[in-house]
Parts: C-alpha cells; structure tokens; sequence
C-alpha cells in the first residue's frame, strides 16, 4: 500500500452545545454498538465539561476523543479557558480550532487559531482547523481567497509541523441550513487547500481534508467519494446515532472499494 490508500477517511463528529451526562451516555452506547469493524477513524467533539465522562465512555472502543476548542496561551490567569495540557490529560486526540462559530461569535482571528493550532500541536493533539467562506464571500467570488487566507496564517506559524494537521472545510452557509456544498463544490475548494498545503509541505497528501455542512446520511456518500475529500466534520447528524453510524458506513464503504480496487490494480 502507498501512502495515499493508508490515509483513513476521518468522520468527526462535532456536538457543539449539546448533550448531558444521560443523553451522552445512551448515544455513545449507540455508536459503540453499531459501530462493528469500522474502516474509518470515528471522533466526538464534546463540550469541555463532559471530556472526562467521554474519555471513559470510549475507552476501548474505536472511538477517538476530540475537544472543540483549546486556549491560545499555556496557562495562567484566562478565566474560562482551558489548556492544551487539561484536555492532553483526559486523552484528547483531536481539537477542533477555529471553527466558524468562534470566529464569528467569539472574534477569534487567522492569528489567534493560527497559535490554538500551534498550541495543540506541542501538546500532542491534533489540531482541526476549520476554514470557510461566507456566502457574501462566495458570491463575492472570494471563496478562494478567503480559505488560502486563514490556512496561510497557520501554515505560517507551524512551518513543517503542517503536515500534522487536519484541515476542516466549512462553507458558513453551509452550517446546520440544510444547504450543502454540492461535491463539486467542495473538492474544487478541497483541491485548492492541497495544492496550498502541499506548498508548504512534501506531505500534504497525508494532511486529511474533511468536509462540513450538513453532512447527513443522504449526501455523505457523494461528498466522501471526491477525491480530496477525505473525511466529514458532522454537527446536526453526529447527535443521532442512527445518521451518525451511516455516515460512517459510507466512509467505511468508499474506503473498502478503494483497498479492492488497489488490490485488483497490484495483482
Ligand atoms: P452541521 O455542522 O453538520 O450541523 O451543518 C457542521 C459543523 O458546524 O461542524
């Protein structure tokens, strides 16, 4: 296998300010249950309170534990954050930086997710930067502006260290509207994010690019099969097991066709 068929789609799950310790529970048993043999890696991204609930509802599973938002700054006195060392203590794997409702309600700039990626990155947690136009932007014609814009700013702050991120794109009028990207769409702006990511390194084909935006178990099939498309931040889906599990068995399908079709081509 080449590096390009080891990469393993990703489906992200992003709860944003959801869930209970009771609702938490039932769905990660959901998941836990339905999840089988699964070819794709699976995350949630879970409000800070409920990381240590989590940590011990996936444990041995194969369902990894992300945060959806981690400090630019180590420690010390920052009211209401928390650190890249507090969530590295409950095993966080993954981080969720820059997500366009911090952006847009918290007024996080390309600079401060630049150093929360940054920040992820020395505590050995992988970063989930998240990138995407508004629709006054697309109808602008500024999509591609905007996007190469704020991976610029954590390109450059993380040199090489890129290599080690994830790449989220979000189209804003995309998010919990129902209007998704149509795969064309996406993989046109995916396409560009790779050819910058491979800019800065000689391993921006292992650097997972995920798509979301009402991602639901109807079109995820079509989006996951473009070709640098690989994987889904899920918001709305990700609260039901059931959509959850069937976006993940499109991952898991579209991967599996991949292994076959790679085995077929070196026989
Ligand atoms: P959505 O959210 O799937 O509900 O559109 C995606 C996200 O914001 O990560």
């Amino acid at each position: 296998m080449d590096d390009m068929t080891q990469k393993k789609k990703l489906i992200a799950g992003n709860w944003k300010m959801n869930g209970s310790l009771q609702a938490n529970a039932a769905l990660l048993q959901a998941l836990r249950d339905g999840l089988g043999e699964a070819a794709c890696t699976v995350a949630v991204a879970v409000p800070a309170p409920y990381l240590a609930q989590v940590q011990g509802l996936v444990a041995g599973s194969a369902v990894a534990l992300a945060a959806q938002d981690v400090s630019q700054h180590e420690s010390g006195a920052f009211t209401g954050e928390v650190s890249a060392a507090m969530l590295r203590d409950f095993g966080t794997r993954y981080v969720l930086v820059g997500h366009s409702e911090r952006r847009q309600y918290h007024g996080e700039t390309d600079a401060v997710v630049a150093a929360k990626a940054q920040r992820a990155l020395a505590a050995g947690i992988t970063p989930i930067v998240c990138v995407g136009e508004t629709l006054a932007e697309r109808e602008a014609g500024q999509t591609e502006a905007v996007v190469k814009r704020q991976l610029a700013a954590v390109v450059q702050a993380n040199g090489q260290c890129v290599s080690e991120i994830v790449v989220a794109y979000e189209p804003v009028w995309a998010i919990g509207t129902g209007r998704t990207a149509t795969p064309e769409q996406a993989q046109q702006v995916h396409a560009v994010l790779r050819a910058q990511l491979a800019a800065a390194t000689a391993r921006a084909d292992r650097v997972p690019l995920l798509y979301g935006g009402s991602m639901n178990a109807a079109n995820a099939a079509q989006l996951l099969a473009q070709p640098d498309i690989d994987g889904g931040l899920v918001g709305g889906a990700s609260l039901k097991a059931a959509d959850f599990l069937q976006i993940i068995a499109a991952a898991h399908a579209i991967q599996a066709q991949a292994a076959t079709e790679l085995g077929a081509e070196k026989a």
